[in-house]
């Protein structure tokens, strides 16, 4: 069986009283699950706390960005080395927000996935159409595009040693979720790109995320190419992420 994942991603959302509570939360909630690892992605400011408070448990900590550098003078970025002391295991790679937002290019997601790997931490490496693309009837293109961009650049092992996230642009904090359906096509499309790269490149998590939430998380983990989520927003209430989680055994 293939590992299952559930990630939060907090985006710019939190507070050290925010950490020490959902930190706290997540403790017995990971102890209860026997087949799904959880990780939590706070931002920078909060992430050491985060793996302290963290450490004796199975729940991971991720960040959401990182630089493709790893060391000299770019004000205000941080290295994946960095990321690795303060006690990262994951790093969201290429997430919508940035790409559309902070105009990160394919050539900058597989440098930074690049740098992830070299400092020993896993990528969570996002992708996803626009809803005019899904609308043109473009999706399994663009998506494929982006994964390629990054398949091109890496070798089958290398591969083995990451996390895909399929985020339709259009679900992303709208509460418009994909269906299972529309999901588990590009997920299953996703799964042969894969496969074309190597049996243990296919046999890695692959994350549906957008609008997922404690009603739609069971039906989307039932698809058998979705091996669990990338949360936003539901990710920052304790039983929302809590029951998410469990939605994935
Ligand atoms: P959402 O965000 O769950 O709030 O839609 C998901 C994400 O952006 O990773």
């Amino acid at each position: 069986m293939r590992r299952r994942l559930v990630v939060g991603n907090w985006k710019m959302h939190g507070s050290n009283a925010m950490v020490d509570q959902l930190s706290q939360a997540l403790l017995p909630i990971s102890r209860a699950l026997q087949h799904t690892e959880v990780a939590v992605c706070p931002p920078f400011i909060y992430l050491a706390r985060a793996a302290q408070l963290l450490a004796a448990s199975a729940v991971g900590v991720g960040a959401q960005n990182v630089s493709q550098h790893g060391e000299g003078a770019f004000t205000g970025e941080v290295s994946a080395s960095m990321l690795r002391d303060g006690g990262c295991r994951y790093v969201i790679v290429g997430h919508s927000e940035r790409r559309a937002l902070f105009g990160e290019s394919d050539e900058q997601v597989i440098e930074k996935v690049q740098a992830v790997l070299a400092a020993g931490l896993t990528p969570i490496v996002c992708v996803g159409e626009t809803l005019a693309q899904r609308e043109a009837d473009q999706t399994l293109a663009v998506v494929g595009a982006q994964v390629d961009a990054v398949l091109r650049q890496l070798d089958a092992q290398r591969c083995a040693g990451l996390v895909w996230a399929y985020e339709p642009v259009w679900a992303i904090g709208t509460g418009r979720t994909a269906t299972p359906e529309q999901a588990q096509q590009v997920h299953a499309s996703l799964r042969r790109q894969l496969q074309h790269h190597g049996a243990k490149a296919a046999d890695v998590p692959l994350l549906y995320g957008g609008s997922v939430k404690s009603d739609n998380a069971a039906q989307l983990f039932a698809q058998p190419d979705i091996d669990g989520g990338l949360v936003g927003g539901a990710s920052l209430n304790v039983e929302e992420f809590g029951a998410i989680c469990l939605a994935a055994e």
